[in-house]
C-alpha cells in the first residue's frame, strides 16, 4: 500500500526531549532583534508528550510539571505549530493537542520548542500532509530558534539563531544532574539584561572550538568540562540572585562541572557517571535550594512518533 493510500490515524502519540546547551557563545544584536549563537546543544530525558486527535477545530489542553503556568490559547507554541502546518498545507482539518510536560516551563530547556516540533511531526501524520524532515524543519525554524533542534535531537551545533543544525558525533552517555525552580525567567528578558550590561563587543565573531568536537568524540565527560560556558550565565544569575546559592551547593559534590541551561534558571551539574548523579542530586536535595532536583542523561532522539491508533469511524 503506498502511503497516499494508507489508512490515516485518527490519533497519534510523538514524544520530544528538553535541551541544555552545553556551550552557549552569543554575538551583538542583530537588527531583527535575535542575537548571532555558536551553541551546542544536546537532548536529554526529559520529555514532552503529545497527543493528538483528529477534531474540528485546533485546542491545547495541558497537564504535568507547571501545567497551570501554561497558556492553552493560541499563545501556545503548539497551537501556533498547528496553525502554521495547516496554513503552509492548505488543510482545512483540526486536531486536538493534549500535552503531558515533564520540562520545566520557561527553564531554559525548550520545552516549549519540544512541543511545538512534537505537534507538528503529529499533525503531519494525522493530516497525512507528508512533509519530509526538511520541509518539517523549515517550519520548526519559522516557530522558533529552538524548535528545529527538538525535531533532530542527539547533540549539535547550532549557528544562526540557533536554527542552523549540524549534528555533532558524540560518543558515549552524560549524566547531569538538573536543578529546577518554580519560578520560570523569560528568554527575551535575559537576553535584554546581556544586551546591557554591555559585555558583548560590536564586532565579536562567535564559534565553537574543534577541540570541543573532538571532546565529544571520545565521551569522557571529564574532557568536556572546560568547554561547558554560557554567556546567558551572568544575566540569568543577576535576574534571579537566588542561582547563587544552587550553583554554590554544587560545590561541594563531585559534580564535574555545572552550568547555567539556556537563558535559565535550571542549572545543570556533570557527573561522571550515574551512581555519582544520584548521590550530587541528593546532596543537592538536602540543601534545599532548588525546588526540585532531577537525574537525566543525553543525548536522546529529537521527536519521534510512538503509537499510532485508528479507530472505525
Ligand atoms: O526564537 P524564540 O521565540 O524561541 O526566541 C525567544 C526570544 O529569545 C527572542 O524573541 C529573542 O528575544 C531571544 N533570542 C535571541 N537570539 C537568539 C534566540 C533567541 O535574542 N538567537
Amino acid at each position: 500500500m503506498s502511503a497516499a493510500t494508507m489508512p490515516r490515524p485518527d490519533a497519534v502519540h510523538v514524544r520530544a526531549p528538553g535541551k541544555i546547551n552545553l556551550r552557549l557563545r552569543v554575538g551583538p544584536v542583530r537588527r531583527d532583534g535575535y542575537h548571532p549563537l555558536a551553541t551546542v546543544f544536546q537532548a536529554v530525558s526529559l520529555f514532552e508528550d503529545v497527543h493528538a486527535r483528529v477534531a474540528d477545530d485546533i485546542s491545547v489542553s495541558v497537564s504535568g510539571r507547571h501545567a497551570e503556568r501554561v497558556p492553552t490559547d493560541e499563545r501556545n507554541l503548539a497551537h501556533c505549530a498547528a496553525t502554521l502546518l495547516a496554513d503552509a498545507t492548505g488543510t482545512s482539518a483540526g486536531v486536538h493537542l493534549h500535552i503531558t510536560k515533564e520540562v520545566p516551563v520557561a527553564g531554559g530547556m525548550g520545552g516549549g520548542s519540544a512541543d511545538a516540533a512534537a505537534t507538528l511531526l503529529a499533525c503531519d501524520q494525522l493530516w497525512g500532509t507528508g512533509l519530509d524532515r526538511e520541509e518539517l524543519g523549515h517550519l520548526a525554524a519559522e516557530l522558533g530558534a529552538d524548535v528545529p533542534f527538538a525535531l533532530t535531537g542527539q547533540t549539535a551545533l547550532g549557528v544562526g539563531r540557533g536554527d542552523m543544525l549540524t549534528p555533532a558525533l558524540a560518543r558515549g552517555r552524560y549524566h547531569w544532574v538538573l536543578a529546577v525552580s518554580e519560578t520560570g525567567l523569560p528568554t527575551p528578558e535575559v537576553f535584554a539584561s546581556l544586551d546591557a550590561s554591555g559585555t558583548i563587543p560590536p564586532n565579536r565573531r562567535v564559534s565553537v572550538p574543534p577541540s570541543m568536537m573532538k571532546a565529544l568524540l571520545t565521551g569522557e565527560p571529564s574532557r568536556l568540562t572546560s568547554h561547558l560556558v554560557n554567556d546567558l550565565a551572568e544575566p540569568a544569575v543577576h535576574l534571579r540572585p537566588h542561582l547563587t546559592q544552587v550553583l554554590a551547593a554544587f560545590e561541594g559534590t563531585d559534580a564535574l562541572a555545572t552550568i547555567v541551561s539556556g537563558s535559565g534558571p535550571t542549572i545543570a551539574a556533570l557527573a561522571a557517571d550515574h551512581t555519582a548523579a544520584v548521590a550530587i542530586a541528593e546532596q543537592v536535595r538536602r540543601s534545599r535550594v532548588a525546588d526540585e532536583v532531577l537525574v537525566v542523561h543525553g543525548p536522546v532522539p529529537g521527536a519521534r512518533l510512538t503509537e499510532q491508533v485508528r479507530t472505525d469511524r
